[in-house]
């Protein structure tokens, strides 16, 4: 074997990997679209909404409240249906993701004239260059099997001057209250999760996905890296989140 065909073997066996996670983490989120919501909050302590409205908030759409907004890896459509319900918001919400039934659970919450559901992959989204005036990725971005390219394809469809908000779960620095959220995230979280859903191994891959997820500062530099400018970050709930914020330049 050549060293030229030892490469393409493992760049083969990358590909193939990527491709059966990518699998895997589709078909998980189907299988769970139904119970998603009510795991999210049992396990958040309904934490969960008010995070995702401190990330809403540093999208700053009351800068261009007619403007289209992009919510990637919409899920069940948290994030698009509190930006859709806003008073002083008059735009549109392009909520994406790959996994359809995900979408579909959560159509029950949305208007249709504010919110448009698309099933796209975020490393390839079927979007223009500069269409969105922002956007925002919430406990989504985590399970894109290419970070850095999700991130080079958020900043493609942001305009000149557009925010882009992630919304991620933390390393938290705080000795205590690490071992108290690693010992309930790690065995606590996936018998609820597993109990309410039904699912073996869903909330097993959480805490699994949280632990390889780049720390804060390693997230803020590949957002630098994939164009990014400004970009700043802060804890919340004790480190337990953190909500990163970019500029498109
Ligand atoms: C933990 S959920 C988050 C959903 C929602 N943003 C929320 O606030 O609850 C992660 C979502 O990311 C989606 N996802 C994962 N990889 C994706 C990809 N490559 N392209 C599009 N969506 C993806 C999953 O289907 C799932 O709905």
């Amino acid at each position: 074997m050549t060293a030229l065909d030892t490469e393409r073997a493992t760049a083969e066996a990358a590909a193939t990997g990527a491709a059966v996670k990518r699998g895997y983490v589709k078909q998980m989120f189907s299988d769970i679209a139904p119970y998603y919501d009510r795991v999210n909050r049992i396990i958040s302590f309904r934490l969960d909404q008010w995070w995702r409205a401190k990330a809403i908030r540093e999208l700053n759409i009351a800068g261009d409240p007619n403007a289209t907004y992009l919510d990637l890896c919409a899920g069940t459509l948290d994030i698009a249906s509190q930006i859709g319900s806003r008073r002083d918001f008059h735009g549109s919400v392009v909520a994406a993701d790959f996994a359809e039934p995900m979408l579909r659970a959560g159509l029950r919450k949305i208007s249709r004239d504010v919110v448009r559901p698309v099933t796209a992959d975020a490393l390839d989204l079927p979007f223009t260059d500069g269409f969105a005036a922002g956007a925002i990725v919430v406990f989504g971005i985590r399970n894109v099997i290419d970070l850095n390219g999700a991130l080079r394809e958020v900043h493609r469809v942001l305009r000149s001057g557009a925010r882009f908000v992630i919304l991620e779960f933390g390393a938290t620095q705080s000795p205590l209250v690490g071992w108290i959220y690693r010992l309930y995230f790690n065995n606590l979280c996936p018998l609820i999760g597993n109990a309410v859903a039904r699912h073996h191994s869903a909330y097993h891959y959480l805490p699994k996905s949280v632990a390889y997820f780049p720390s804060e500062t390693d997230l803020a530099q590949r957002m630098r890296d994939a164009g990014f400018d400004a970009v700043r970050w802060r804890s919340h709930t004790f480190g337990v989140v953190a909500i990163h914020v970019g500029e498109k330049r």
